[in-house]
């Protein structure tokens, strides 16, 4: 199996203090912060927008090259954090410069509302993030393939469960997506988002995902740390 990075989603944290949660995640090992921007209109809910994550972001340095991470050793942990957006949002080409002024590392958009999506992976990248594209549970893994094909993406996202809120189940049929993409691509940094926790890991693992969101698994456990250490036990045995 790939080595895993783990990657708690905020979604079903105490919102109200957003930059203390992001700290406590890191601080328990998470490998980086999974934001879930949602417009009310891509998906029936509402989360937040560049404002928040510009604040957020503020608590946490970027930076971007060696040197400047050098500059931070002493404070290494906020020096990497990597703030990557999940944009559930029905116009994502609308969001791409402001979310790289706030700080944004990795801008993961759906397929499925993208106008032009071989543009918006080049427009991402022209603001200085990694472009990352999601395809909901209905949206066939061809396209995606595709997409890739004549326009390589950094990021695939296989959401196992319908996009919207926290706290569902597990689609493991979701898997056989994963597969397909990992054949095609071995060096992709490929994604599986939605109920995934310790007890269906392995499967993400076994096909192929080296990118692992998890909420609620995380969120609503009172040992977070000892879930994020096990996310990644599991994968390693
Ligand atoms: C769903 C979001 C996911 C989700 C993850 O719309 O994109 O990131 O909140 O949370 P769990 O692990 O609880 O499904
Ligand atoms: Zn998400």
């Amino acid at each position: 199996a790939y080595q895993c990075k783990i990657g708690p989603s905020i979604l079903n944290s105490d919102l109200a203090r957003l930059g203390d949660e992001c700290k406590r995640m890191l601080e328990c090992g998470a490998d980086y912060l999974h934001l879930d921007v949602m417009d009310g209109h891509f998906v029936p809910n509402i989360t937040f927008g560049h404002p928040v994550v510009q604040c957020t972001r503020k608590e946490h340095q970027t930076s971007k090259t060696k040197t400047e991470l050098q500059r931070f050793k002493k404070n290494t942990m906020n020096a990497c954090v990597i703030f990557r957006l999940h944009m559930m949002v029905s116009k994502p080409e609308q969001w791409v410069k402001a979310m790289a002024e706030s700080g944004a590392n990795i801008y993961t958009f759906h397929l499925e509302a993208a106008e032009n999506a071989e543009q918006l992976i080049k427009d991402i990248r022209m603001e200085g993030m990694k472009a990352g594209c999601a395809i909901k549970p209905a949206t066939p893994v061809s396209k995606l393939l595709d997409l890739l094909y004549t326009q390589m993406a950094d990021v695939a996202l296989v959401m196992t469960v319908e996009p919207g809120f926290g706290g569902q189940s597990f689609m493991r049929p979701m898997m056989e997506k994963v597969r397909e993409l990992r054949k095609v691509h071995p060096t992709l940094d490929i994604g599986v988002d939605g109920g995934v926790g310790p007890n269906c890991i392995h499967h993400c693992a076994e096909a192929g995902a080296n990118m692992i969101v998890s909420g609620s698994a995380i969120m609503r456990s009172n040992d977070p740390r000892k879930v994020i250490t096990d996310l990644r036990n599991v994968v390693q045995e």
